[in-house]
């Protein structure tokens, strides 16, 4: 059963999409309309528009789309239902009751409380006798007890079955601990064992304070080192940091990415608590978004070997992308965090600190690594080393520090600062072309449809597809209007099998007398849910006119005819005689 209409009108009234908006990202008024850098791609320059006139939103850059459902749902990570919940108590609004099919929720809430009594069971283990492998193992990585208790560290113990058994014992169904990925299902019987054995374990938190995950650590040299749990209707390791629990409440806009768990904790036990580090896998654009909605600057902090090299590059260019500042760490003597901080005791929070003061930004640390390529004493080397410096500067958007660092390296490699800025300015161009091109092409393939994942077939069919949308914004714009339309254009006249749908399901929701969209975001797939809101929102009331309108129905039946005459060697006799008599029709 799905929600009933007047509760999610209520619910999008009581949530005001600007406002809500508002709490996540900067939004400015352009006509009636807000706009705002889109929090779901990196841009410079805003394309995320909200439409305060029917509480919708679109992002012209990257295509998503939807009501406030749909925002939140992207925003928060939660599907329809939990996203519904979560703005209902934003709202102070209770949830109706058995109206909607809750399973998938219910099944997310039991994977939550799972993983909270793992936690606390890990936990425990670690300071009982059983784990006494693992403190000690903590202990001797200089982790002191209040550090460890903060962070809910614990130890999974060598049986296969223990956390299994325990969560048993508090009513937990195998099929919800499998779900958690906090256990295996055994091929051979119907039995489940532990996924996470003789191990130190990092229980990883997500933003409203629910353990999501678990990264479990080998005592000993033997691989593989971490253990993660992998993705459950809980978590996406792709989309969280750990421990941006504790670093989003320091109040400070820079966080400290570093590689690993370790490097983490340590840095926060040295008093430095907006350290954060991606959980097992390479830093994503997502994650990096994601951080911009908490800072402003971030401090890349990796491992001075030539995998934590290269990944700092990688990481440089998404943060960038992200739109968020940078500066790059290195630690003396190639040690990661963690390694630095250790014997330091008090004194750690203070080491650390001086190398964050000897930061250099993001472009300094690329020169240097572009300079220690080249034997500076060399004119050849020099010169391609200016080439390759030059490229870097002209990733600055901004002219004053272009002019800074090209002051600085004619001064470095002894050429004139004028012959500095020329190379640069034509680098700038290039790039400026580049990006020109590429967005250029980016928008010509969405406007002939190459990869329009939602309508198919507009590519095959652009004139009609067009027509279609612009009827059915008309029709969401002027309800009123619609039995006229549907008197003279009949629904297999739509000819791509979106449009049609889509036609179908809102003619049915007016004929109804409901608002077409209040159930959208519910619907269809947040894909669809974009295009539509895109479709609503991409014609001005200007062009939804009703001669217009007459001129819409037009183009579909004329394209409709085209069609079936095209077609009409293909036919069987029957076809034919069939369409004749409807060509006949059409034309009284
Ligand atoms: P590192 O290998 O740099 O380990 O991995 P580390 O953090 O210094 O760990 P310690 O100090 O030896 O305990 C960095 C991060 O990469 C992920 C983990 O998130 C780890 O913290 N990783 C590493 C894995 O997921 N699996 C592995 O087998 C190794
Ligand atoms: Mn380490």
């Amino acid at each position: 059963m799905p929600l009933p209409e007047g509760f999610l009108q209520e619910l999008k009234m009581r949530n005001d999409i600007t406002e809500v908006a508002s709490s996540y990202m900067n939004l400015a008024r352009r006509g009636r309309n807000m706009v705002g850098l889109c929090p779901f791609h990196g841009e410079k320059t805003p394309s995320f528009n909200i439409y305060t006139e029917n509480g919708s939103f679109y992002c012209f850059g990257c295509g998503v789309g939807g009501d406030i459902i749909t925002f939140i749902m992207k925003i928060e990570n939660l599907d329809y239902i939990d996203a519904v919940k979560f703005l209902a108590q934003r709202a102070g609004m209770e949830m109706p009751e058995n109206t909607f099919d809750d399973s998938m929720s219910q099944l997310r809430k039991r994977i939550y409380e799972a993983n909270r009594q793992a936690a606390r069971f890990f936990h425990k283990q670690l300071y009982s006798p059983i784990g006494e492998k693992g403190l000690s193992y903590f202990h001797s990585r200089e982790l002191a007890d209040t550090t460890i208790k903060h962070f809910g560290l614990g130890y999974a113990d060598s049986d296969r079955f223990s956390l299994c058994n325990h969560l048993k014992s508090l009513g937990f169904k195998n099929s919800e601990i499998v779900a958690a990925n906090l256990a295996f299902q055994s091929k051979r019987s119907n039995s489940i064992y532990d996924r996470f054995n003789d191990r130190v374990m990092f229980p990883i938190i997500d933003l409203r304070g629910n353990v999501i995950a678990f990264g479990g650590r080998i005592l000993t040299d033997e691989k593989p080192k971490y253990l993660n749990t992998s993705d459950t209707p809980v978590f996406k390791k792709s989309a969280n940091l750990f421990s941006l629990n504790n670093a989003k409440n320091t109040g400070s806009r820079t966080l400290i990415l570093c590689e690993g768990y370790m490097d983490v904790i340590a840095v926060n036990q040295a008093g430095i608590q907006n350290a954060v580090a991606t959980l097992g896998t390479a830093l994503t654009s997502e994650q990096a978004l994601l951080m911009k909605r908490y800072a402003d600057e971030v401090i890349i902090c990796y491992d001075a070997d030539e995998a934590g090299q290269k990944a700092t590059q990688r990481a440089i260019e998404l943060l960038r992308n992200a739109g968020l500042s940078i500066k790059v760490i290195s630690i003396p003597q190639g040690k990661d965090p963690d390694e630095f901080l250790r014997g330091k005791g008090d004194k750690g929070g203070q080491a650390f600190r001086n190398v964050i003061e000897r930061s250099g930004n993001d472009i300094e640390y690329r020169l240097s690594k572009a300079k220690s390529k080249f034997n500076m004493e060399a004119s050849e080397d020099k010169v391609s080393y200016l080439n390759e410096a030059v490229k870097i500067l002209a990733t600055l958007d901004n002219a004053v520090e272009q002019e800074v660092y090209a002051s600085k390296l004619s001064a470095e490699i002894g050429v004139s600062k004028e012959a500095v800025m020329q190379q640069l300015k034509k680098q700038v161009s290039k790039r400026y072309k580049e990006k020109r091109t590429k967005e250029f092409r980016g928008i010509q393939s969405r406007l002939n449809g190459r990869d329009d994942k939602v309508n198919t077939d507009r590519y095959q069919k652009p004139r009609v597809t067009a027509a279609e949308e612009a009827l059915i914004a008309y029709i969401i714009k002027h309800p009123d209007r619609i039995s006229y339309v549907n008197s003279k254009l009949s629904d297999d006249k739509f000819q791509t099998a979106f449009n049609k749908k889509l036609y179908i399901y809102i003619r049915d929701r007016i004929k109804e007398g409901k608002d077409p969209l209040t159930t959208v975001s519910g619907d269809f797939t947040t894909e669809e849910a974009a295009k539509i809101y895109q479709i609503a929102n991409s014609y001005s009331t200007q062009i939804a006119t009703d001669k217009s309108m007459q001129e819409y129905i037009d183009v579909i039946n004329d394209e409709f005819l085209k069609y079936k005459t095209k077609d009409a060697g293909n036919a069987s006799m029957e076809d034919i005689q069939e369409r004749l008599r409807r060509l006949k029709d059409n034309h009284q």
